[in-house]
C-alpha cells in the first residue's frame, strides 16, 4: 500500500455517518432480535455487517458471514457455510487443505470431532449426494453446531433476495427463508437492496440506510481536510456534498480523488471538474445502467423523469402509456430507486442521475 493512499483508507475505515445504523444494529444483534438492512447498491450495507460482526470477536458468540451474491448456487453456499462457521473455531485454513486432502478431516483433532458428529462436511465433492439435501445440512450447520456447544451464534446473509429474476426459481432464497424460519435461537441478521424480500420474515427489525446527513459529512470532511493540512474552502466541502449527496461511496471516491490530486500535483480539482474525475471513473459502470434501461422503455422513460424530479411524474408520463407504479416498483427492486421519506421515489444514485439528466 502506498503512502499516498493512506490519509483516505484512514478516513473510510471509520464508517462515517453510520453510528446511529450501527448502534441500532448491534443493539438488536445483542438482544437476539433479527435484523434486516435495507439499502441501495452502495450504501454501505455490507460495510455494517462487517463492523457490526467485527464487535463480538474475542466474546463467546459465533458469527458466520454468508454472501448469497457471490455464492449463488449450491456448491458455492455450502462451501461457504462450513467454512464461515468453522472460522469460530479457527478450523477453516484446516478445512480447505481437508477439501483437498480427505485424509485431513480424520488427522487433525478439532476437524476430527466436527467431522465424526456432522460427516456431511467431508462430502462436498461427492457427486453420489443430492445437492439439496447436502445444502439443507449445510444451512443447518451454523445452527446446529453452535446449539450443540450452547453458544449464541450471529448469522449474517448478505445480498439476501437482491434482483429481480432469483435463481432456479427462487428455490434457493426459499430454503434459505425457510432455515432462517426454523432456527429461532439463532440471531439473524440479513442485508438487502429492497423491502420486498424481507416481508415473508416473520418479526424482523428493518434499518433503513439512506444517504448520509449532508450537514454531518461537511463537517466531518472538514476535519480530515484539516488534519491533512489542506487548505480546503467551506465553500468546496458544501459543493462536494451537493453533488454526492451524501452518497457513502461517491464522497469516499470524491475524498481519494481529491487526496490523489494533491499529491501528485499540488492542485485541488474545482468541484466540476472534480465530477467529471467522478464520472470518468464510473462510467464503466452507467454505461452498463444505462444498456439496461435502453431495454425497456417504461424503466427508461420513468427514470429520465425522475431526474427531472419526482413531482407530478404520473402526469408527465401519462402521455407515454406507462405503468409508473410498476416501474417505479421494479426500478426499486433492481436497486435503481430508493423510496423518500416524504413519499415518491428518488434515484439512488447521483452519478446516474446526472448522467440521465445529460443525455435527455
Ligand atoms: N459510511 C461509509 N463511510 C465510508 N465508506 C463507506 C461508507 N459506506 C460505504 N462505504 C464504502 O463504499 C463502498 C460500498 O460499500 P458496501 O460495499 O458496504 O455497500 P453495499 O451497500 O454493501 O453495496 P452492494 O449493494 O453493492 O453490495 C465500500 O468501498 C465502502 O468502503
Ligand atoms: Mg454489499
Amino acid at each position: 500500500m502506498s503512502k499516498r493512499s493512506e490519509p483516505a483508507r484512514a478516513f473510510y475505515k471509520e464508517n462515517t455517518g453510520r453510528e446511529k445504523e450501527l448502534k441500532e444494529l448491534l443493539k438488536s444483534l445483542q438482544t437476539g432480535q433479527n435484523v434486516a438492512i435495507i439499502a441501495p447498491p452502495r450504501f454501505g450495507k455490507t460495510a455494517l455487517i462487517t463492523q457490526a460482526l467485527q464487535q463480538f470477536k474475542g466474546k463467546p458468540i459465533s458469527t458466520a458471514y454468508i454472501d448469497l451474491l457471490s455464492n449463488s448456487t449450491t456448491e458455492l453456499l455450502s462451501n461457504s457455510l462450513i467454512k464461515e462457521t468453522l472460522k469460530n473455531h479457527k478450523l477453516h485454513k484446516e478445512y480447505i487443505s481437508a477439501r483437498k486432502d480427505l485424509g485431513s478431516f480424520y488427522t487433525n483433532k478439532g476437524l476430527q470431532t466436527i467431522a465424526a458428529a456432522f460427516p456431511f462436511i467431508t462430502r462436498l465433492d461427492d457427486h453420489s449426494l443430492d445437492t439439496w439435501e447436502l445444502l439443507s445440512k449445510c444451512l443447518d450447520f451454523p445452527h446446529v453446531l453452535s446449539s450443540s456447544l450452547n453458544q449464541k451464534l450471529i448469522c449474517a446473509y448478505d445480498n439476501y433476495g437482491n434482483g429481480l429474476h432469483l435463481e432456479s426459481g427462487g428455490r434457493l432464497a426459499k430454503l434459505v427463508s425457510s432455515k432462517i424460519g426454523q432456527h429461532t435461537s439463532t440471531t439473524h441478521l440479513l442485508a438487502g437492496r429492497n423491502e420486498s424480500a424481507f416481508l415473508s420474515l416473520k418479526a424482523i427489525h428493518l434499518i433503513r440506510m439512506g444517504f448520509i446527513e449532508s450537514q454531518f459529512l461537511i463537517d466531518s470532511l472538514d476535519k480530515k481536510f484539516t488534519r491533512l493540512k489542506i487548505k480546503m474552502p467551506r465553500k468546496y466541502t458544501n459543493a462536494l456534498v451537493y453533488m454526492t449527496k451524501g452518497h457513502p461511496y461517491y464522497t469516499k471516491c470524491a475524498f481519494e480523488q481529491i487526496i490523489l490530486e494533491h499529491s501528485l500535483n499540488g492542485t485541488i480539482p474545482s468541484p466540476k471538474e472534480l465530477k467529471n474525475l467522478l464520472m470518468a471513473a464510473e462510467k464503466g459502470y452507467i454505461e452498463k445502467v444505462w444498456e439496461d434501461l435502453l431495454h425497456n422503455k417504461e424503466y427508461l422513460h420513468t427514470m429520465l423523469a425522475l431526474s427531472q424530479g419526482s413531482k407530478n411524474i404520473y402526469q408527465r408520463l401519462q402521455s407515454m402509456k406507462i405503468n409508473v407504479a410498476r416501474a417505479q416498483k421494479n426500478l426499486e427492486l433492481m436497486g435503481y430507486l430508493m423510496k423518500k421519506e416524504s413519499g415518491g421515489y428518488a434515484i439512488a444514485d447521483p452519478l446516474l442521475e446526472y448522467w440521465l439528466r445529460k443525455n435527455r
